[in-house]
């Protein structure tokens, strides 16, 4: 737990720096999970700066997506594909064709082999060592929302076409211009290619996410709070939260 979003960032920019150095260093290559959204923009930030700096190379990275909107261009400057553009992929080494995002563009007849395509892939680089993860305030993980399925079940949840949660509708709304403009649905990596991640890092932060930070790390394990499907997980997992998002533990 951090005093501030800023530090927590930096720390947190850190440990994916060193994730992808170590595994760079021991396998040859590293394969990291990345989030969207609003909280891990300063920690893009961060990366992009030592990257400037000469100490962080992503010549050796492949990078797979937890979600994207669908249906979308690539173009559109709230697909995922853009942010990503934005935050990290255009300024620095890594490869275009390691840099890999669901398709928002694939028919929907299309939509569940991509997606079952793009698990092969993730088997295919040797499962990830890495994957960052933001939380939903209502406890989702990607795009993977609140379900009644058994916990179970939802652990074995693949990467799959998805509809949006109201909630998470709501918080879109203003990327959107209005919650009945947010694309309804979307692709999303599934809760099991997360839970299978090597190493996992969750980072939250402010007082509307206390509560299921809470849930996730102290709540049962339900699939109505997929965070906390990752109790577990059978890597490591840590969180890193400013003092708002800890203030209900
Ligand atoms: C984004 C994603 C989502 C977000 C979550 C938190 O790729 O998968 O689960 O991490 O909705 O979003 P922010 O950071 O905007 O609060």
């Amino acid at each position: 737990v951090f005093p501030d979003r800023v530090s927590a960032c930096d720390a947190a920019a850190e440990r994916v720096a060193h994730a992808l150095r170590s595994a760079v260093a021991t396998r040859g290559q590293a394969i990291l999970g990345l989030a969207t959204g609003s909280t891990p923009e300063p920690i893009y930030a961060h990366l992009v700066k030592l990257h400037r700096e000469g100490t962080l190379s992503f010549a050796n990275v492949a990078t797979y997506n937890l979600d994207e909107y669908y249906p979308i261009s690539p173009l559109d400057p709230n697909s995922y594909r853009s942010y990503m553009h934005r935050h990290l992929f255009g300024a620095v080494d890594l490869p275009a064709n390691r840099a890999h995002v669901l398709d928002g563009t694939v028919p929907e007849s299309a939509a569940a082999e991509h997606a079952a395509q793009y698990d092969r892939w993730i088997a295919a680089d040797g499962g990830l060592d890495f994957q960052l993860l933001g939380l939903g305030r209502n406890g989702h993980i990607g795009f993977n929302e609140p379900t009644d399925l058994s916990a179970e079940a939802a652990m074995r949840l693949p990467t799959r076409l998805v509809d949006l949660h109201p909630t998470t509708r709501a918080d879109a709304a203003k990327d959107f211009g209005g919650e009945s403009r947010v694309i309804p649905r979307a692709l999303t990596v599934g809760v099991a290619p997360i839970l299978a991640a090597r190493s996992i890092l969750v980072v939250a932060f402010g007082p509307n996410k206390a509560e299921s930070v809470a849930q996730s790390l102290r709540g049962p394990i339900t699939a109505q709070v997929p965070g906390s499907l990752l109790q577990a997980a059978p890597g490591t997992v840590t969180w890193i939260l400013d003092e708002a998002a800890a203030q209900a533990l």
